[in-house]
């Protein structure tokens, strides 16, 4: 049982004793317990902490389950610091020479490393794919054990919130938060400052706060591996938040397909509840507030703010129009602040560090970093964390090392079914909000799938008009009617038994089903449909016979 933290200055002695207790001369091994368990992460956990109480090794050796480390193409994978070492597809049977070699004579073993052209990089410290990345958001992922709130407040966390309640009113939070140039992470990009100080003036006696953990897009875990591998950084961001704007109510809409990620944050709300930092007086601050988990079915629409609102109050997840936004009128009619899993994240670092610190990172039209979920035809598939500005060329070669297979790069998928292509002319773009929009496609929510020259553009634009015509709720026409006649366009072309026509009437749909549908799905919809004819028009025309 965790003692109650009556004041701030029960959290700071809190904090000291927990970085005393970490602080230890001990080798630690940290193994990835999210992502990896699919590929014996857990067997391999337990043949550790076997291995380290059978060997006596307890007083020299702590094992610790982490959430994902970023380079999942190596599942299972694990560190051992000190050194450094970062070893991947490990098995049961490489752990007692893991402890006799490496551990215990600092020796490495070359088969378990990361390896470029032939050559073997041990640590991890020389591993492009980390050292190409700037860890800002996930600094905890992979570090610390996402089910233990000591490791959290040993790194400061809750310290950014401490600054809010007891050293800015919540105009001045909120300011702070602006002055940030924080945007929505979930695909919008939206100035976070801005909502929050919308909810703040709206009139009401009740207010709520809601973390979008929908993340529907295809091959997009960003917010599953925050929530898995760091809980309370969302969890704090929802409290500075909810101060800021004035709620005592909040709740996580997460989809139940992420097990790990509702355990997790579970345990991190009970925690939090134990600690005083969850309930009333918070830190002895006079403020309420407390958190629920709402689970989703996994309906793609319910990501929409509308819809998902809908869901939690127990309709059926359906979008309605807007105005009135959520802000003025949202949960059961009352001003609500939505916002997704990574922008709460961003939250703790920016009351902790200031704006100014922030700045730092990125570019004038978004500041901070961005966390991509790097998928397809690349060599270093995985959780990729880079500041704002930083090219398509660094992510998909320097970090992702390139095309597996000799193969030439085609393009990437940005922001999923509401995204589009950015082919190969476009490698050198700097990634921000307003230079990806330029080209077609969106910034969304951080999937990032890359396709070599093997892939089909239009076989492409038809999977994505498959998923929305599949997620498509039915109630307004232009969206329901025309995901449906562009898939069978679509089907046609692809299976070679399109016509000339078919490429100007799908491009007519394509502005019809934008312009004329009520919610952000039927909206965007088109766009990959938009930016595979933009860029790769010769390879429709190549499939009309
Ligand atoms: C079809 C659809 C699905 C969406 N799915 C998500 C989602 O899974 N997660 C998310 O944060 N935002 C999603 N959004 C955007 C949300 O409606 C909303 O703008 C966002 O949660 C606001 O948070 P932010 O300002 O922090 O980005 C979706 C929007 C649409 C139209
Ligand atoms: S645009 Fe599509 S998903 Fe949105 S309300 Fe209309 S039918 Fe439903
Ligand atoms: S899930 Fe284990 S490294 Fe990503």
């Amino acid at each position: 049982m965790l003692k109650s933290l009556k004041s701030n200055d029960d959290l700071v002695a809190m904090k000291e004793a927990c970085e005393e207790k970490f602080k230890s001369d001990k080798v630690r091994v940290y193994v990835c317990m999210t992502g990896c368990r699919a590929l014996g992460a857990e067997e391999v956990y337990g043949e550790f902490q076997k291995q380290v109480k059978t060997q006596g090794l307890e007083d020299k050796v702590e094992v610790v389950e982490t959430g994902c480390q970023g380079l999942c193409a190596k599942a299972p994978v694990m560190t051992i610091d000190p050194p450094g070492i970062f070893y991947g597809r490990v098995s049961v049977d490489s752990v007692p020479e893991i402890i006799s070699s490496t551990i215990l004579k600092g020796e490495v073993i070359n088969k378990l490393c990361y390896a470029e052209s032939g050559k073997k990089i041990p640590y991890m410290k020389d591993i492009p794919f980390y050292n190409r990345q700037q860890k800002v958001v996930l600094r905890n992922c992979g570090v610390i054990d996402p089910k233990n709130v000591e490791h959290y407040i040993a790194r400061k966390g809750y310290e950014g919130l401490a600054r809010a309640l007891f050293h800015l009113p919540p105009e001045g939070i909120i300011k702070e938060i602006e002055n940030s140039g924080l945007r929505g992470r979930g695909g919008g990009g939206f100035p976070t400052g801005t909502k929050w100080g919308f909810v703040r003036k709206a009139k009401s006696d009740i207010k709520y706060i809601v973390c979008n953990a929908d993340e529907g897009d295809p091959g997009a875990f960003m917010d599953r591996a925050i929530l898995e591998g760091d809980p309370h950084a969302v969890v704090e961001g929802m409290i500075t938040a909810a101060f800021a704007i004035g709620a005592n109510k909040g709740f996580v809409y997460v989809r139940a397909e992420y097990p790990i990620a509702v355990d997790h944050l579970e345990f991190a709300i009970h925690q939090a509840r134990q600690l005083n930092l969850l309930g009333d007086n918070i830190l002895g601050s006079g403020f309420n507030f407390d958190l629920e988990i709402k689970k989703g079915a996994g309906a793609f629409v319910c990501g929409e703010e509308t819809a998902l609102i809908a869901s939690i109050e127990g309709k059926r997840g359906m979008p309605r129009p807007r105005p009135p936004f959520p802000a003025i009128s949202g949960l059961w009619q009352k001003p609500t602040n939505i916002n997704n899993v990574e922008t709460f994240a961003n939250v703790p670092l920016i009351m902790q560090h200031g704006s100014e610190w922030y700045k730092q990172f990125g570019t004038k039209n978004g500041s901070g970093t961005k966390i991509f979920a790097l998928a397809g035809n690349v060599k270093n598939t995985g959780l990729v964390e880079v500041p704002m500005g930083t090219t398509l060329r660094e992510i998909v070669f320097d970090i992702g090392g390139g095309i597996p297979g000799r193969r030439q790069f085609k393009a990437a998928q940005m922001g999923g079914p509401s995204g589009g292509c950015v082919p190969a002319e476009h490698l050198d773009l700097p990634i921000d909000y307003e230079s990806v929009k330029e080209v077609g496609a969106i910034m969304g929510s951080g999937g990032l799938i890359v396709m070599d020259e093997k892939t089909s553009m239009v076989e492409i634009a038809r999977y994505f008009m498959e998923f929305v015509q599949e997620e498509s709720c039915g109630k307004c026409g232009p969206c329901r009617i025309g995901t449906k006649r562009m898939l069978e366009v679509l089907t046609r072309l692809v299976a070679g038994n399109g016509c000339r026509e078919d490429i100007e009437d799908l491009t007519k749909m394509a502005h019809v089903t934008k312009n004329a549908s009520l919610c952000g799905l039927g909206q965007t919809a088109p766009n990959p449909v938009l930016s595979t004819i933009r860029f790769f028009l010769k390879e429709f025309e190549e499939l009309i016979p």
